[in-house]
């Protein structure tokens, strides 16, 4: 069989190197990849114009295509799937309706409060004058949010009321992220620890995958500016079993009937982004799709076939598959280029020492190969990922792995993983 990922990042590596593994698949496309995926075997990159459904299709029915994975959020908020799906080839990734989840805040949290998912309180707006007015009501810090998707950086934190109409001119008056900035939804800061729950769901069925946390903060100690994540690990001690029950049953549950009910049914990863205080659990966000960097310590503790995972939950058989992971612990540290998450550097060559044990990987993200050589191409650069009998073990084998790639400008985060070794 013949795999497609759509994507080009960490976890769009990570997805395809799983998918590799199956001695049923033959090989796997990425459109577009990066330079880790032009170099692994059985894994062939793609230039394809993705964004034309109709050209992904042609090459699926080309290629006889046994299976489709969307990476990124966007193709899934712009119909990919229903695409694919409608002209009969195997998609695993939610429709454009249930996607919404992501694709816009407002969306999510009326569906939230519709179905008794607990969340911040909040008030949406589609009007500058009306959400100025509303900060006059309310206590800080307060979170505003742009209500599109805006590549993780359309949320922004508050500590006083200047702040959030600075915030507010920004979104509304600047237009920092166009189209996704046209209304905001304005909520309650909420304190306590952070979670990533990720499941893979198939209607009222779901089959939740190892626990993970990453850390969104560009600097050490979790402060700084937000990311798309600097590093992840997992298991998550702070998903114990009491409280991967309570986002079962309150999170993950009537998000799935409440889909259901809405007449969208959903298909693919489900990722609840929490935030857990004591016993308390609240969802901050959902992501229609993978993680990443979570993905990536996450796979690398799967041992059973991811491609056969997407495909029993494509064909509605979800109760007939075991998912069996690794006890072992795994932690990815995100290595970066300059600048990152603002404005960052690229176009840097980067040399890898051979990385040699067979319980790390390096994962690439924005890289390129020109001419043979490896090229920086974008913010997240690479997520070196290991395996260890203990987090902390995981976490020392992934920073030797980070000490073997290098390129000018490189930074990284040197606590990956601090909050589950407390
Ligand atoms: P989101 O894209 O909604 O998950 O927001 C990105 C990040 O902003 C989250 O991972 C949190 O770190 C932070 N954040 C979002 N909403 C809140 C909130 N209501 N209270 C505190 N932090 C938040
Ligand atoms: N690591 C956070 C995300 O994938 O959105």
């Amino acid at each position: 069989m013949q795999v497609l990922v759509i994507g080009s990042g960490g976890r769009e590596h990570a997805l395809a190197w799983k998918s590799a593994q199956d001695e049923s698949v033959t090989n796997v496309f990425v459109a577009p990849g990066n330079a880790g995926t032009a170099l692994e075997s059985k894994i062939t990159n793609l230039s394809l114009d993705t964004s034309d459904f109709s050209k992904v299709e042609s090459f699926c029915k080309e290629e006889h295509i046994g299976l489709v994975i969307i990476g990124p959020e966007q193709p899934l908020v712009d119909g990919m799937s229903d695409y694919l799906q409608s002209k009969g080839i195997k998609t695993f990734g939610p429709s454009k309706a249930a996607a919404q989840l992501e694709g816009s805040k407002t969306f999510s949290k009326d569906f939230f409060v519709k179905y008794g998912i607990p969340t911040a309180a909040y008030a949406a707006f589609d009007s500058y004058d009306a959400s100025i007015n509303y900060l006059d009501n309310i206590e800080y810090p307060t979170v505003v949010k742009a209500d599109g998707l805006a590549a993780g950086k359309g949320v922004l934190i508050c500590q006083n009321k200047n702040e959030a109409v600075s915030a507010l001119d920004s979104i509304f008056k600047d237009q920092a992220f166009g189209e996704a900035g046209s209304s905001v939804v304005i909520e309650e800061f909420l304190e306590g620890e952070e979670a990533s729950f990720i499941a893979v769901v198939s209607k009222d069925k779901i089959i939740p995958l190892a626990t993970s946390q990453d850390h969104k903060a560009v600097g050490e100690g979790d402060v700084g500016l937000n990311t798309g994540g600097m590093g992840a690990y997992s298991p998550a001690p702070i998903v114990d079993d009491h409280i991967h029950k309570k986002i079962i049953d309150e999170v993950m549950k009537p998000t799935m009937e409440g889909l259901i009910s809405e007449g969208s049914p959903y298909l693919g990863f489900l990722y609840a982004g929490l935030m857990i205080k004591n016993d308390e659990l609240k969802v901050l966000e959902f992501n229609c799709r993978f993680g990443d960097p979570e993905t990536q310590p996450i796979l690398l503790r799967l041992k059973s076939s991811l491609v056969d995972l997407c495909l029993a939950a494509i064909n509605e058989q979800l109760e007939s598959i075991h998912v069996e992971w690794t006890e072992q612990h795994s932690c990815g540290v995100v290595i970066a280029s300059e600048g990152y998450p603002e404005n960052y550097i690229s176009n840097k060559e980067v040399q890898i020492h051979p990385e040699g044990d067979q319980d790390t990987k390096l994962f690439h993200a924005g890289t390129k190969l020109v001419d043979h050589k490896i090229m920086t191409s974008g913010g997240r650069v690479f997520c070196a990922t290991a395996l260890g009998t203990n987090l902390k073990e995981a976490q020392s084998k992934a920073y030797n792995l980070v000490n073997k790639v290098s390129f000018e400008g490189a930074f990284y985060r040197k606590d990956i993983g601090f909050k589950g070794i407390k």
